[in-house]
């Protein structure tokens, strides 16, 4: 798939097969989000990937939004390895995060496996029940995996604002 046409083919599956995701489609996922760029290229994500009966089971103590996934990617990251930015309010953590999941999702999308995107949780809940480090957080949860035979795209999938509304030239 070109880029377009594999931006264009990822949605928010919400509905999951239980079908195991196999070993080197996770890696390749895995590698997908590894080439992501970071700041100052700290490559500060930590990424746990759940899929444990276990881990499950946290998961959906920490989200309603699971939909069947088989695994779970927490995109974590370590907060002593982000860029400041000047003026020492910000820093690059969470847009780190960000932009390494957005690498796994199209990664998975290529590979034929869907994902939902997650931010329904609490960070600090979660940070604790997955017994993440202290200079960690995580920001991102993305179920993965097959879609059910039924999963389709919910109607707001087609729905994106116009570049007229979102882009301005000066
Ligand atoms: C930052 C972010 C957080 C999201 N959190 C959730 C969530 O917690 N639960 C959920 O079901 N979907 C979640 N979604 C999915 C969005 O609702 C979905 O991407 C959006 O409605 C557009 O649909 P599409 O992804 O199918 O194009 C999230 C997506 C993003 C980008």
């Amino acid at each position: 798939m070109d880029f377009f046409e594999l931006a264009k083919a990822r949605y928010s599956c919400k509905k999951f097969s239980e079908k195991a995701v196999e070993e080197d489609k996770l890696t390749k996922v895995l590698e997908g989000g590894r080439l992501a760029p970071t700041a100052k290229n700290s490559q500060p994500q930590h990424i746990y990937v759940l899929r444990s009966e276990e881990s499950l089971k946290i998961v959906d103590t920490l989200t309603p939004c699971r939909y069947g996934a088989p695994v779970v990617l927490a995109v974590a990251h370590n907060k002593q390895s982000v860029f400041e930015y000047p003026g020492g309010v910000y820093n690059s953590g969470a847009e780190d995060a960000a932009i390494v999941a957005t690498h796994l999702v199209l990664a998975a999308k290529e590979v034929g496996l869907d994902t939902c995107w997650l931010n329904f949780f609490d960070p600090d809940k979660a940070k604790a029940e997955l017994g993440l480090p202290d200079n960690e957080m995580v920001t991102i949860l993305l179920d993965l995996g097959y879609p059910d035979a039924t999963a389709k795209p919910l109607p707001n999938h087609e729905s994106r604002k116009p570049l007229s509304e979102t882009v301005t030239y000066r």
